[in-house]
């Protein structure tokens, strides 16, 4: 059984986690050591590191015997079966984070057997928590949240450019971006996937896509959403993996179909 009192001491480790990510800014640059991944563009700092570790002592013993499926160490299909497993995050938007965009977020799932339990995501810089719970709603700051029903004309759509994958990915990329900018409001690209995803649960955006993610990107965000009433597949409407790389297509429950079509049609072409 995992109780209120377990969810509302994981949103306080998220919040301790999130001062220690502050604690890395001085004036304009982070002073933090950067790791190099493999992918183009793909790094790490001390800061991911110390914030994983936080966040896996912590998760430990909030939830005692639960596994870890996180960004920064190795890890298993095995691991999300017949066990409650975290799917985690500790800075989804690291590039950001490297730039001092305050743009960053820490990212925490739990799935018991890969089913949905609870999912939360902190932005430190905007002070935004935003949680749900499987079956129970959606919430940002303790206020319940919902997807927009904004028409296609008025819809907001932020994408991810796959920057790790960009030889393979980047031209079907910017080309759905180009055939949904035609018929949407507008295009943003904020740089963290998990903080997109909340803002489509949250009403504020109401189409998100990228062509390759790590489960630890969307896992909370999944929850988060489809508690919001939206949906998160791939591009074909399949669901996606919990412990590989995925396409994720988001939106509002309204527009799914249309823009699961426009996006079929691009990639026909
Ligand atoms: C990245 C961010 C970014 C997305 C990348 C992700 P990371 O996560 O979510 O928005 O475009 O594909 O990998 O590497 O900063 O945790």
């Amino acid at each position: 059984m995992f109780t209120e009192k377990q969810q509302e001491q994981i949103l306080d480790l998220m919040r301790d986690c999130g001062r220690l990510m502050l604690t890395a800014h001085g004036m304009s640059t982070v002073d933090a050591e950067v790791h190099f991944k493999p992918g183009a563009g793909n790094f790490v700092t001390d800061y991911d590191l110390a914030v994983q570790t936080k966040l896996i002592e912590g998760l430990s013993v909030i939830v005692p015997g639960a596994r870890f499926f996180a960004e920064e160490k190795e890890n298993s299909p095995a691991l999300l079966k017949d066990a409650y497993c975290f799917i985690i995050d500790p800075i989804d938007g690291t590039t950001n984070f490297m730039h001092d965009m305050k743009a960053s977020v820490i990212s925490v799932a739990l799935f018991y057997d890969e089913r949905p339990v609870f999912g939360a995501v902190y932005d430190p810089y905007g002070g935004e928590l935003f949680h749900a719970v499987a079956g129970k709603g959606a919430w940002c700051n303790g206020q319940p949240i919902r997807v927009s029903d904004r028409p296609m004309e008025e819809a907001l759509v932020e994408f991810g450019s796959s920057p790790y994958d960009r030889q393979v990915l980047a031209k079907r990329s910017f080309a759905i971006a180009a055939a949904l900018f035609d018929k949407c409001v507008d295009i943003r690209r904020s740089g963290s996937a998990a903080l997109d995803l909340c803002f489509i649960a949250a009403g504020r955006a109401e189409i998100f896509f990228e062509a390759r993610l790590s489960p630890w990107d969307y896992a909370a965000g999944l929850i988060i959403v489809n508690e919001a009433g939206g949906k998160l597949t791939t591009f074909s409407g399949e669901p996606v993996s919990l412990s590989a790389p995925s396409e994720v297509l988001c939106t509002s429950a309204a527009l799914y179909q249309a823009v699961k079509c426009e996006i079929e049609a691009v990639l026909r072409q």
